[in-house]
């Protein structure tokens, strides 16, 4: 995911489907023309990489060259009134291939029909890498097509949004929800996420979803999920992921118009992380970052022990429930840590030091998002 001024953009073609596009442009284009010699007339900004590729890869003699739109001098463009500049060469009995990055509308097409009706040209040929057939409302015929695309606003390789994103080697599409932040709040048991998720709730105005609290809820109200779910829990393992996973996703669905969520207890491992990053990319989004609270195992089990006293949590006054349970989370959890490091995500905080010291750590990793 990428921000540009004020909107986000996500991921939509990748480099490598680029060229793979491109070069399937050459090899039909070079194949049809024969031994004809094009000019090829790029339409600036945008199509300077475009351009450039598709050149590179023209497996013969070629003329390239360049066009661009400006505004009419001294009109106010508030009716995109734009006329073509640059065309200075001599183009009488050539044929002109039309490199566009992306056609929209047709507006600027009609441009090109407009200028090249006095030009004398032996053909006018129009290819474009991006097409959105949904918001093309002209005539003209478009003799080749890279790519068609649905009717949204792409970013990268050579298109920009205002001033920005023509550097990026990929295109990016513009995410069309609200920007949410979402959390994973990760840490041993008796680590103190349910404490500090209170205060990061109230603070970025989040949806705090734990797993655990939404387990005993079922468990208090012996719901079917509930009970299967207590079979697990006493003896300190894991509900199973497909249970755990469906819980999630209606939870984050409930809750529609969040401005993000704090997950506490999820994802416990791979598959689990996985099927978040399914959840919210669904809703446009993604994991934020992970936040992991560090604290080392003997003040894990003292914690606990003492929260066990007064909670009357079974799981938390028997201490080889207890460690079992420890054991149980860097056993399976411990990837998730690579998982969210390769992503750069993994954000580790010390988890020893009084309430307020550790809300006041979380509070910088988050800011600094
Ligand atoms: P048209 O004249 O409506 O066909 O649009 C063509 C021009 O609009 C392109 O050359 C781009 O400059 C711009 N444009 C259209 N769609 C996009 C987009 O999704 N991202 C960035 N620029 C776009
Ligand atoms: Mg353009």
């Amino acid at each position: 995911m990428i921000k540009l001024h004020d909107l986000y953009f996500k991921p939509f073609i990748s480099e490598q489907e680029i060229d793979q596009a491109v070069q399937q442009m050459v090899d039909v284009i070079s194949k049809d023309l024969g031994d004809e010699m094009p000019v090829f007339i790029g339409i600036l900004n945008g199509s300077f990489m475009f351009v450039s590729d598709f050149v590179k890869k023209y497996p013969k003699p070629c003329e390239v060259t360049f066009i661009k739109l400006a505004s009419y001098e001294g009109v106010k463009s508030t009716d995109d009134i734009q006329r073509l500049i640059g065309l200075t060469q001599d183009l009488t009995g050539r044929t002109v291939v039309i490199l566009e990055d992306i056609i929209d509308s047709g507006k600027t097409l009609e441009e090109v029909h407009r200028i090249f009706k006095n030009e004398n040209v032996k053909e006018l040929i129009i290819a474009t890498l991006f097409y959105k057939p949904e918001a093309y409302d002209k005539d003209f015929k478009l003799h080749y097509v890279g790519m068609e695309i649905p009717d949204k606003f792409i970013v990268g390789y050579g298109l920009d949004y205002d001033g920005l994103g023509r550097d990026l080697p990929d295109v990016y599409q513009l995410k069309t929800t609200q920007h949410m932040t979402n959390l994973v709040l990760f840490g041993p048991p008796g680590a103190g996420k349910g404490t500090q998720a209170n205060f990061l709730k109230e603070k970025y105005d989040l949806v705090h979803i734990s797993t655990g609290d939404v387990f005993r809820y079922n468990i208090k109200n012996e719901t079917a999920l509930g009970t299967l779910a207590k079979s697990y829990m006493d003896k300190g393992h894991l509900v199973p992921d497909q249970v755990t996973i469906d819980m999630l996703e209606a939870e984050v669905n409930r809750n529609a118009g969040a401005n993000g969520f704090i997950f506490d207890g999820f994802p416990r491992n791979e598959v689990q992380a996985e099927a978040l990053d399914r959840i919210l990319e669904a809703k446009d989004s993604e994991v934020s970052a992970m936040v992991a609270l560090e604290v080392e195992d003997e003040t894990l089990v003292n914690r606990l022990l003492e929260r066990g006293k007064t909670s009357g949590r079974k799981d938390d006054s028997d201490e080889a429930i207890i460690r079992n349970r420890i054991k149980v989370y860097y056993n399976e959890t411990a990837i998730l840590k690579d998982y969210y490091s390769a992503q750069k995500k993994y954000h580790g905080v010390d988890g020893i030091g009084s309430i307020e010291e550790i809300t006041v750590r979380l509070n910088k990793v988050i800011d600094s998002l």
